[in-house]
């Protein structure tokens, strides 16, 4: 049965919903563990596309595949966000901005999602040119948390060895390995950079 865009968007809601109060779906006990973020952080070399390969599994795409985040810079100085998958054979896009707080640590909003808050977004390593791990996690009065992590990558299908240096970078950073489900990247269309007016790279 094929979903209303009205429906879909009613999904979104109640999930994005569901995401404020649970945050994300890896939980812990106490607060947010201390992480590494990447140094020097140089917004112009992440900006662009990336494929997500594997994640801490997030309510938000459930039930996603060929889910894609570019960059790029907005007229006003913050960073454009523009995430796409296919879910039941349709796209579906959510387009977001974010700020830089410091090297390595943004901060994400979507404008179309209800009781806007702002994500903590932070890239623990990246090299620009073949992977990012990305980390967010929120915790409530430092009891729990939740958190995610993202493999993101310049190729759809990267090399076992920087799929390797992302589990370094998360072991280092004391973040379990066996939790990441893959992202289905299989019969994907081909990808080309969004081009929206307000990407400038
Ligand atoms: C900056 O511009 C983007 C794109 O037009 C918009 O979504 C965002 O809300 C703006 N942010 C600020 C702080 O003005």
């Amino acid at each position: 049965m094929m979903m209303s865009v009205t429906s879909i968007r009613c999904l979104v809601i109640v999930f994005a919903t569901i995401l404020k109060i649970t945050k994300a779906q890896i939980p812990g006990i106490g607060g947010c563990p201390n992480v590494h973020v990447v140094q020097n952080f140089d917004l112009h070399r992440y900006l662009g596309l990336w494929y997500e390969v594997k994640k801490y599994p997030f309510i938000f795409t459930l039930g996603g595949k060929c889910i894609t985040a570019e960059y790029g810079l907005n007229a006003n100085g913050t960073v454009s966000v523009f995430n796409k998958q296919i879910r039941n054979g349709r796209e579906e896009t959510i387009l977001g901005s974010a700020r830089i707080i410091r090297s390595g640590v943004l901060g994400v909003t979507f404008s179309n999602v209800p009781f806007q808050t702002e994500a903590n977004y932070n890239v623990l390593d990246t090299d620009y040119q073949s992977y990012a791990v990305v980390y967010s996690c929120n915790s409530f009065l430092s009891l729990v948390n939740g958190r995610i992590v993202w493999i993101l990558t310049r190729t759809r299908f990267p090399s076992q060895a920087v799929i390797d240096k992302a589990y370094q970078v998360m072991r280092s950073n004391g973040l379990s390995t066996s939790y990441l489900a893959s992202t289905d990247n299989t019969d994907c269309p081909d990808e080309l950079p969004n081009g929206i007016d307000s990407f400038r790279y």
